[in-house]
């Protein structure tokens, strides 16, 4: 987790719709919608959501791989889409982006060397023998040894290789990295390791994270806050300490639930909330909330009335009617039932 943080956003999303457009035109798969928060510099901003929520959609929209549909991402205040194509190839080296799949950016016929070197290559900076030494030095700094680098992808772990991939992404000396579920692909025992890692190149090179995961735990161990998606929306943010002992939207509520040892929350007894159903499509989001198909205390006026993004608190928002509120009690019927055990 990062130290201290200023003021000035390095990147602020607002209102963000990322639409799909099938290959009959008439259908949109609507992946991210009305999205807005900014990130601090030197901040990890984690991404927590289901399968399917539209993390990786909103991640590769940050880093200017998709053009959102509607609304407007700023890096540091410069709005990327607006630049010519010159102006953008040079910009984006400050915005990187590393994959959950350690193959995804490694050539299988080059060098872990070579692979590392390639960004420079391919941005003209500096002679090859200042771009070979500046390769080496971040291999080095990423603990892959000279011996290493001198294999093909196939010849390391995936570790290893996921270790290359943040060098290739360091070596342009980025000043945010959208990091896709970047140890969901890595054995347990070597999470933390990679973790850490992040955790120590952040304060190096002070940099800022946008950490995306589907893992609560992964997530709130390295954010100083995190946003939760649902069905291509925000469903609430919050500091992440906040975030893991007192959850305000019941979507949180019930994935903090399903953890191994779920909190007890204050004054009250530990309950694992099983949501039922799947996540919606994003072809056909319900009405209302999006959340109201699945949520243990939805109400009536769930399904027809969208939950404004509302600051309940300094810092912390959510999508949620009743959140931080008391639920309708006369003539007010749970749409879905208790599903609490
Ligand atoms: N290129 C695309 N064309 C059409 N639909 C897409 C495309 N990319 C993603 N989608 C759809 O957008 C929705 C969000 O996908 P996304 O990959 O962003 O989810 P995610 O939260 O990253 O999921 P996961 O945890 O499985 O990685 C999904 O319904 C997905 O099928
Ligand atoms: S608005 Fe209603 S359905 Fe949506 S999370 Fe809140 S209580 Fe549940
Ligand atoms: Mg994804």
């Amino acid at each position: 987790m990062s130290e201290a943080a200023s003021d000035q956003p390095i990147l602020t999303v607002e209102h963000v719709d990322v639409t799909f457009t099938g290959r009959r035109r008439h259908i949109k798969v609507k992946a991210v919608v009305d999205v807005s928060f900014s990130v601090r510099p030197g901040e990890t901003f984690g991404v927590i959501g289901e399968s399917g929520s539209g993390k990786s959609t909103l991640g590769r929209a940050v880093v200017c791989l998709l053009r959102p549909s509607g609304g407007k991402i700023l890096h540091a205040g410069v709005d990327p889409f607006k630049l010519t194509s010159g102006e953008l190839r040079q910009h984006r080296r400050a915005f990187q982006i590393v994959f959950q799949d350690p193959n995804a950016a490694l050539d299988p016929r080059m060098t872990i060397l070579d692979s590392v070197c390639e960004p420079l290559d391919v941005a003209g900076l500096g002679t090859a023998a200042e771009r070979r030494r500046k390769a080496l030095e971040i291999l080095d700094r990423v603990a892959l040894s000279e011996e290493l680098v001198h294999r093909y992808p196939h010849e390391i772990s995936g570790g290893q290789k996921q270790r290359a991939n943040i060098a290739r992404a360091l070596v342009l000396e980025p000043r945010l990295i959208v990091c896709d579920e970047v140890v969901a692909a890595l054995d347990v025992s070597i999470q933390a390791d990679m973790l850490n890692l992040f955790a120590d190149l952040q304060r190096e090179f002070g940099l800022t994270y946008l950490f995306i995961s589907h893992d609560l735990r992964v997530v709130a161990h390295i954010s100083d806050r995190v946003a939760v998606m649902y069905a291509g929306k925000l469903a609430e943010l919050a500091p992440a300490d906040q975030l893991m002992d007192a959850p305000l939207h019941p979507y949180t509520q019930a994935l903090l639930s399903a953890e191994p040892e779920p909190k007890v929350p204050e004054g009250g007894v530990s309950r694992r909330i099983i949501l039922k159903g799947e996540i919606p499509s994003p072809l056909a989001p319900p009405p209302g909330c999006r959340f109201h198909t699945r949520c243990p205390i939805a109400q009536a006026e769930c399904a027809t009335r969208e939950p404004e993004w509302r600051e309940v608190a300094p810092g912390r928002f959510v999508a949620c009617h009743f959140a931080g509120k008391p639920l309708p009690t006369r003539g007010s019927v749970p749409l879905n039932g208790s599903a609490a055990i």
